[in-house]
């Protein structure tokens, strides 16, 4: 399937994995619609890619994705990437963790986003969500809890929305801004252990995810599934 003709809403889109997405699509042809937060990011991806039309969204505020999808038009195939930065913690301080913000931040602001997007959603049309794997990593509950959450919901709504596919990339470690929280060393030492972890001896990158991602909007036999993408790191 080429992607001209498509019009891609991908929302998260000014940095990292959807940022690398916006690009794949737009150099197979699609129309692509960049959401996220903060306008000067959103122009500039809108500069890098080349193409491609940029409109402010905050995914945590029904209001602002009503007028996102409103402002878009008509999307045929909807991919949604966005996450709050950090959010991990360990066990023991759990209890004063912010875990709402955990899931109003990916879970609760991607069901929104697909529930939102569905008036001017296309009867083809794919929802791609990237969510995240879990591996079992001290500190990481939270946001285990979140995307597995968020994994859970593909197979219902893949049924729901049928015959238009839902599914979900689930990457491992992806080396990209996201991880700027973590200080510079203990990123450094991060990067190096798992790339040591991992089948694949490397860390993935955003077009890795990205390529994953434009694989499920392409295969229209695909629907309800969580397709990792994670180098085999949930097999060590
Ligand atoms: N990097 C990894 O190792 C890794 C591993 C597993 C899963 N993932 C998942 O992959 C996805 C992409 O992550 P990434 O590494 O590319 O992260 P990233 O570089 O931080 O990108 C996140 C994007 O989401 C946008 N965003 C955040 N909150 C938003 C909101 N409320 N409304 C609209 N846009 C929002 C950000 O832009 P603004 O801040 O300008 O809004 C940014 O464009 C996430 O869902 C993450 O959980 C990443």
């Amino acid at each position: 399937m080429g992607m001209d003709g498509r019009h891609v809403a991908v929302i998260g889109a000014s940095s990292g994995i959807g940022l690398e997405t916006a690009r794949l699509l737009a150099d197979r042809g699609a129309r692509v619609t960049l959401g996220s937060r903060d306008r000067g990011r959103l122009d500039a991806a809108v500069k890098e890619i080349g193409g491609g039309t940029a409109i402010v969204v905050d995914g945590e505020d029904a209001a602002s994705l009503r007028a996102f999808f409103g402002e878009a038009g008509p999307i045929t195939d909807l991919v949604i990437t966005m996450t709050r930065r950090g959010g991990g913690a360990l066990a023991a301080d759990l209890a004063e963790a912010d875990l709402e913000g955990a899931f109003r931040g990916k879970t609760i602001a991607h069901l929104r986003a697909v529930a939102l997007a569905l008036p001017t959603l296309a009867p083809d049309a794919s929802v791609t969500l990237v969510t995240a794997g879990s591996y079992s990593l001290p500190g990481t509950a939270p946001l285990a809890a979140a995307n597995g959450a968020l994994e859970a919901a593909i197979r219902p709504l893949a049924v729901e929305l049928a015959p238009r596919r839902v599914n979900a990339v689930s990457p491992g470690v992806i080396e990209t801004g996201w991880w700027d929280e973590v200080p510079a060393d203990a990123r450094q030492n991060a990067f190096k252990e798992f790339a040591q972890r991992v089948p694949v001896g490397r860390n993935g990158q955003p077009h890795d995810v990205a390529q994953a991602i434009i694989a499920l909007i392409e295969n229209g036999f695909v629907t309800g599934v969580v397709f990792p993408c994670d180098g085999g790191l949930r097999l060590t």
